[in-house]
């Protein structure tokens, strides 16, 4: 049965609109296949209609000129009414993207935290003084770069926005968001929140719809100064041509393939009860994902044996449930892809030690739910050791030594993330060094904390989000010399 719940309209110039044309289209519930709401479809003249009101906000508003602090004062009462509202954002999050409630709690309260941090971040956002040769001052401005266009995916979709968002507006950017088609609804919550909190008219701007259509046009639009988009590195790179025809500024959060490095030395009871998240959180669909357990030989028995009893246990079931632990794939074409790659990881010869189909509760027969996959014996070069699934499924690629193990980890065209297991301390600072990656951790399968960057090597991307490195992604270094004479 189909539930329309409301219709959401688009985030232009400080006012909800409908879209131009008029047109909507319904978002669903991935854990039922229910239409949860009717949507806006943006089209080309939305586009230009939210870039004209962030433009105009940006030229001509207040927000780029007030004092620094008083930005923080807004963005603090954005944090606020998100924490008032956690329960309210993370159900309808849930519902949109069929992730846990027990997550979506989690990260809506990250979000909050988010804009906390940039809010303080506002007022230290740093020039310098530079002694140059000859008798003048020389010092540097760090301007807000503009206009944003801000592009984000469907795996964590209101997480996302925060971190897009909350720097941009730290900085004093004016900003047009572009949430993933499938998961429109938090975004316009968000962007709600924030012309509650007092963001002036024309700062932040949502436009829902389709990504070729109104996204591309976004990155093409000669009003935008800066991209910064999440997603898969296939459209990244067709955003970065794109981005091209004006010079626009550009930063990229992509894929990732990122091993999980186990020495035998390691807590191997550790490292497997931990590995359950690193491998499966948000049902695999998680660039940081270690998707490659990398396990020394000696260890492998024994970790595997762990390893798959625990997952065997996880509760895949009702996202809204708080007992469950792995929720929804996003769509049913979504699911479809990751079922493709487990044929595929079975003709490639690895073994299929768990998982591989639907579950067999009835009730879940309308969502788009999938068991947590567990493949061993896997050969790194194998397309399942290679390429990014998205999905429950985890591969066991067993080394010898540790140049192997860093040549393996070193081996996939992406660089994201990635932990490192062992007691030899040594070993660990070595290994981190080694691995060709923006961001790893040392027994922990932490990857994202946000006052530290985070960003990709390789074919994972383009710049550094989170800590004061998000702000250098929103700013622009004016040199400015004076003469004393
Ligand atoms: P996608 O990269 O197509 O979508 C991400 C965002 O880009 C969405 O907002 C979408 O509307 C927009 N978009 C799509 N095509 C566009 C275009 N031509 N111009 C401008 N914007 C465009 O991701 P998709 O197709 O949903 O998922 C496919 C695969 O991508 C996944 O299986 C996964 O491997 C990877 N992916 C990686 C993510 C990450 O965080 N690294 C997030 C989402 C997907
Ligand atoms: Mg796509």
């Amino acid at each position: 049965m189909s539930v329309t719940l409301t219709t959401e309209d688009l985030i232009i110039g400080g006012k909800r609109v409908p879209s131009a044309t008029g047109k909507t289209y319904e978002t669903l519930n991935p854990a039922t296949g229910e239409v949860l709401a009717q949507v806006a479809e943006a089209g080309i003249e939305d586009v230009d209609r939210a870039v004209a009101a962030a433009r105009q906000a940006f030229d001509e508003g207040p927000w780029a000129r007030w004092p620094a602090g008083r930005r923080t004062k807004v963005m603090l009462k954005v944090a606020q009414l998100i924490n008032e509202r956690v329960n309210e954002l993370a159900t309808l999050e849930s519902k949109n993207c069929g992730k846990t409630i027990r997550d979506a709690t989690a990260e809506v309260k990250g979000v909050a935290m988010c804009f906390e941090y940039y809010a303080g971040a506002a007022t230290k956002i740093f020039g310098q003084t530079i002694p140059v040769y000859g008798s003048g001052l020389d010092y540097t401005l760090r301007e807000p770069v503009g206009v944003a266009g801000q592009i984000i995916p469907w795996n964590y979709p209101i997480v996302m926005a925060g971190w897009k968002l909350a720097p941009a507006l730290a900085a004093g950017c004016c900003v047009v968001l572009k949430p993933a088609k499938q998961t429109p609804l938090s975004a316009l919550a968000l962007g709600q929140i924030c012309l509650e909190a007092g963001v002036p008219a024309g700062v932040v701007n949502v436009i829902t719809g389709s990504g070729p259509l109104i996204g591309a046009a976004l990155v093409r639009h000669p009003g935008v100064d800066k991209i910064a988009f999440t997603g898969s590195t296939e459209v990244g790179r067709e955003l970065m041509r794109m981005a091209s025809d004006n010079i626009t500024r550009i930063s990229l959060e992509l894929g990732g393939k990122s091993a999980n490095i186990i020495f035998a030395d390691a807590d191997i009871a550790k490292a497997a009860e931990k590995a359950v998240i690193g491998s499966f959180i948000n049902a695999g669909q998680d660039c940081t994902v270690r998707s490659r357990i990398l396990v020394q030989r000696e260890a492998v028995d024994e970790f595997t044996r762990r390893f798959v009893e625990r997952v065997q246990q996880l509760r895949v079931g009702d996202p809204l449930d708080p007992k469950t632990e792995i929720g929804a794939i996003i769509s049913p074409q979504q699911k479809a892809r990751v079922e493709e790659y487990i044929e595929i990881g079975q003709h490639e010869g690895a073994t299929l030690a768990c998982g591989g189909k639907t579950p067999d509760d009835a009730s879940l027969a309308h969502g788009n739910f999938l068991l947590p996959t567990v493949f061993t014996d896997v050969k790194s070069e194998m397309r399942i050791g290679q390429e990014e699934i998205f999905g429950p499924v985890v591969v066991v690629i067993p080394f010898d030594t540790e140049e192997e193990a860093v040549r393996i980890a070193n081996s996939t065209i992406y660089g994201l993330s990635g932990s490192i297991w062992t007691r030899d301390i040594g070993r660990a600072h070595r290994v981190a060094r080694k691995v060709r990656t923006g961001t790893l951790s040392i027994n922990s399968n932490d990857s994202v904390h946000l006052e530290a960057p985070f960003g990709g090597y390789g074919q994972s991307g383009i710049g550094r989000e989170l800590g004061m490195y998000g702000i250098e992604l929103y700013t622009e270094v004016k040199n400015i010399y004076v003469d004393l004479d």
